[in-house]
């Protein structure tokens, strides 16, 4: 089940399908009001599995699976009351969005936990338009991992020409025999190792067959990684993506290396497919990140019509640039992130010990990593104290080392940052990333304006890692 995003006037309402130019209409007639709107987290019940499947009890918002779309203007204010009918404190973290701290989501750091049966109000205004999404920041393995989340759709003030504007949530489940989620949350051998991989991968809350598919077509496809832990390398049988953004970021429109978008837990890339398969055909949508467990996502079922045009369309999808500071190299900061922590590939410890020391590492406490040195564990609480301190407007150069045995996905909150050098070779093609997908013994260096004041937090988005230890906080002062 794709949910197609019928807002801009897009070429297929060009061709006539009905209701669309209408829509559209209407739509930027209410462009410059400001948005608002009310979010309730509760537990409800989901047909993951798809109809003829048991239910699963979950916790979500507004009573599905993902969340509701939230979809604001580049520019516009947006005020988003959070009501909380869970039994547990809660906060919403508007991913990758660069707000004001105090949005920011983080209990106890940027704001006082949503207590049962009281709310909060987000107010900011989306400064840079693309796909980003939203999630808990307390409990946040659990809370995430039993469905709280959903997508924020940030739109271009004049969108691309598209056929159609999509958005696939992936997210990963641990399921059992009777469809219920499985317990066990926090479980101190997987957070020492690659964190909790589930067994069902969903598709905006749905196991999919098939997504339709016209030929000729050129859409827009807005991947979400929604997991708790699962790493994906999606493949498209049959077609030639070409990444237009990640992490909500325009970048230089390219294909992927070895047609393989590799996509971390938390990430979200947005791609052009031009639809050049056959009348009729199903084309597999591939996921082979683990060695020997490779599975299909959904399939791209075309239809039987002819294509709706004779030719690919020439000029490849480019998007306008979001207003993200330039950091000056020259003049940059630098500082160096390590990564250190986690079970040996022979079941050893790596990096603990002595590096650490203090007593507060060892798996008895519940703490498997460490950034620095230093493990801060759960989802953020009150009195963090920065590891780096960088005055406000300053550029800076981090260098995240990972000298770990597994894979991170690296999350700063409040910032982008563009994406230099992997292991010494620049990186291709300009990117700009919330969430920087680090290799076991991957170095990567990353820049940015430290233009925001505030706490941030830097973790890992490997739920299991981050509550274990891989988090800290950088201050903007
Ligand atoms: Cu998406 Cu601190 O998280
Ligand atoms: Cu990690």
């Amino acid at each position: 089940m794709s949910i197609e995003l019928s807002y801009p006037m897009s070429r297929r309402s060009l061709l006539g399908a009905g209701g669309g130019f209408l829509l559209a209409t209407t739509l930027r007639a209410r462009a410059a009001a400001p948005i608002d709107r009310r979010i309730v987290a509760a537990p409800t019940r989901a047909r993951l599995a798809g109809v003829g499947h048991p239910e699963t009890d979950v916790w979500a918002y507004d009573g599905t699976v993902p969340g509701p779309i939230v979809r604001l203007r580049q520019g516009v204010p947006a005020r988003i009351v959070v009501e909380n009918q869970l039994d547990q404190d809660t906060t919403v973290h508007w991913h990758g969005i660069r707000l004001p701290n105090a949005m920011d989501g983080v209990p106890g750091l940027t704001q006082p936990p949503i207590k049962p049966g009281e709310s909060f109000t987000y107010e900011f205004t989306p400064p840079d338009a693309g796909t980003f999404w939203y999630h808990p920041h307390a409990n946040s393995l659990e809370q995430l991992g039993r469905g709280l989340a959903g997508a924020v759709i940030v739109e271009e003030r004049e969108p691309p020409m598209v056929d159609r504007d999509l958005l696939w949530l992936l997210a990963d489940w641990r399921l059992t025999a009777e469809g219920e989620i499985a317990a066990g949350f926090g479980n101190r051998m997987e957070a020492a190792m690659s964190g909790r991989v589930g067994n069902t991968v969903t598709l905006n809350g749905r196991v999919s067959e098939e997504e339709p598919a016209r030929a000729g077509e050129r859409i827009r496809l807005r991947l979400v990684n929604g997991s708790l832990a699962r790493v994906m390398a999606l493949r498209f049988e049959g077609h030639r993506p070409v990444i237009v953004a990640v992490d909500g970021q325009p970048c230089d429109p390219h294909e992927p290396k070895g047609g393989r978008i590799l996509l971390g837990p938390a990430m979200r890339i947005d791609i052009a497919i031009d639809l050049q398969g056959e009348p009729g055909r199903r084309y597999r949508v591939i996921d082979d990140f683990y060695d020997g467990l490779s599975y299909w996502v959904t399939q791209l079922a075309y239809d039987d019509e002819a294509p709706i045009r004779a030719h690919p369309l020439e000029a490849p999808l480019s998007l306008l640039r979001n207003p993200v500071p330039e950091p000056d190299l020259a003049d940059a900061e630098r500082h160096e992130l390590t990564l250190q922590g986690g079970m040996m590939g022979g079941g050893g410890m790596a990096g603990m010990g002595g590096m650490m020391g203090g007593g507060m590492m060892g798996m008895g406490g519940g703490v498997a990593w460490a950034i620095n040195g230093m493990s801060m564990t759960g989802d953020g609480h009150a009195g963090m104290e920065p590891a780096l301190t960088f005055r406000r407007g300053r550029s800076i150069v981090l260098t995240l080392r990972n000298q770990t045995a597994w894979w991170h996905p690296m999350h700063f909150h409040g910032h982008s940052m563009l994406v230099l050098s992997r292991n010494g070779a620049p990186v291709p093609y300009r990117q700009w990333q919330d969430t920087v997908l680090m290799a076991p013994k991957d170095a990567v260096e990353v820049a940015f304006v430290a233009d925001n004041p505030g706490d941030w937090m830097l973790h890992c988005h490997v739920m299991d890692h981050q509550m274990a230890g891989m988090m800290t906080v950088l201050r903007v002062a």
